[in-house]
């Protein structure tokens, strides 16, 4: 009954390392991806996530029953005061519902079908481009999706004229999808003058704010500094949306673990978000896995290790920074034609390079690097014993 069945094309960015582990090369790279390397080209188990797993298996008194629907509660509490700071007035007064939901993807997935089933608006805009899960995620939760003009690629920076006239164009009410910071896959982000442009408009418009906040801690190197954009809508008094991800900030990737909060007007109607939120998760997975929110739990809890945690955080946003600068030397050392000055403007994980398909796919057959066919690198993924070779390929690539 299924012999109809085409082959389904593999994902634009998890593809990439399907393809990259099937090459026999020596020398090939994978930059596809948006996982954190070290310097020799290995995964990152965190040191403070290592100290609380040990904590973990330690306690003898921790069991395996099911979590809540909501998740942990714990956990919950102590990731809407890590987006929202400790200091919110929305936590104060008890008007964020947090429930645990799977990394980034499961939070932004739950809030979307939460948005389709109870919001009067069921159309979302996105930014042009954005991370390319984000239009699957929203339109199987229920809505229909369209998108802001966000990047300029004659700039390679913001188009806040584009976005400014899309987002005042959209329906009052529209939900708008907001990269909280390190923007997926430009690395370009507003500055604070203009994210409150934005928030003037989006409020004097209506327009209810999901934010995905995926690269907490990444574009800054602080885990606050990461967060004002959200708190600015926050402290406005107005209603939003927020996922969030452990998956990069603390390298729990496969833990899948990420929460999602509301912020309401009153404790009662964020009483009743949460028991509504309920009946969207329990018939989608019942309830979450318990593991990685412990991780998370424990480190938020101790000031120790909250502490060297923000440590380890910033040692990776800076090796990507050092990264940044060293790819942009190694191409002025070999005179590549261009301006790359975008390698060290771009934030966070990724350069958005302007290499078009073709050019990439020439690096790929040829050099054996391996990327997002939009030409996006990670540059996480990248060491200073790779830069060359990118750096050369990238430089026969734009002068061939
Ligand atoms: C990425 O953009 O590379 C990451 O967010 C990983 C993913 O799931 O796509």
């Amino acid at each position: 009954v299924f012999a109809h069945l085409v082959q389904a094309p593999e994902d634009a960015i998890l593809g990439v390392t399907i393809a990259y582990n099937k090459d026999p090369s020596p020398i090939k790279l994978n930059l596809g991806v948006g996982a954190y390397r070290t310097e020799e080209g290995k995964p990152l188990v965190l040191n403070v996530v290592r100290k609380a797993e040990q904590q973990l298996i330690n306690d003898r008194s921790r069991i395996k029953e099911y979590l809540p629907i909501v998740g942990l509660g714990e956990f919950n509490k102590l990731s809407a005061k890590l987006i929202l700071g400790a200091d919110s007035p929305a936590i104060r007064e008890n008007r964020v519902t947090t429930v645990e939901c799977l990394s980034g993807t499961g939070s932004l997935r739950v809030g979307g079908e939460f948005l389709a089933r109870h919001y009067h608006q069921k159309t979302i805009y996105i930014p042009q481009p954005t991370w390319g899960n984000h239009p699957k995620i929203f339109t199987l939760a229920g809505l229909s999706v369209k998108t802001y003009r966000y990047y300029d690629p004659s700039t390679r920076g913001l188009n806040f004229q584009g976005l400014l006239e899309d987002l005042g164009a959209a329906p009052q009410g529209s939900i708008v999808l907001l990269h909280a910071c390190a923007h997926n896959p430009t690395g370009v982000d507003p500055t604070l003058e203009q994210w409150e442009q934005i928030r003037k408009l989006m409020r004097s418009k209506g327009l209810m704010p999901f934010f995905d906040s995926a690269y907490q801690g990444f574009a800054s190197g602080s885990l606050d500094t990461d967060a004002k954009p959200i708190r600015m809508f926050v402290a406005d008094g107005g209603e939003l949306l927020v996922a969030q991800s452990y998956a990069k900030n603390m390298g729990l990737y496969g833990e899948r673990v990420g929460a999602l909060s509301i912020v309401c007007k009153a404790a009662d109607v964020a009483g009743r978000v949460e028991s509504q939120l309920k009946l969207v998760i329990r018939p989608m997975y019942s309830n979450p896995p318990i593991h990685g929110a412990s991780i998370v739990a424990v480190i938020l809890r101790d000031r120790n290790l909250f502490n060297e945690w923000t440590l380890e955080l910033k040692a990776m946003a800076d090796r990507i920074i050092s990264m940044r600068k060293q790819l942009f030397e190694a191409l002025r050392a070999r005179g590549t034609p261009g301006d790359w000055t975008h390698i060290i403007k771009q934030i966070g994980m990724f350069t958005f390079t302007g290499l078009n398909p073709a050019q990439v796919s020439y690096m790929t057959k040829e050099y054996h690097i391996y990327m997002t066919s939009d030409g996006r690198i990670s540059m996480a993924g990248l060491s200073s014993k790779t830069v060359p070779h990118l750096a050369d390929a990238i430089h026969a690539v734009v002068t061939k």
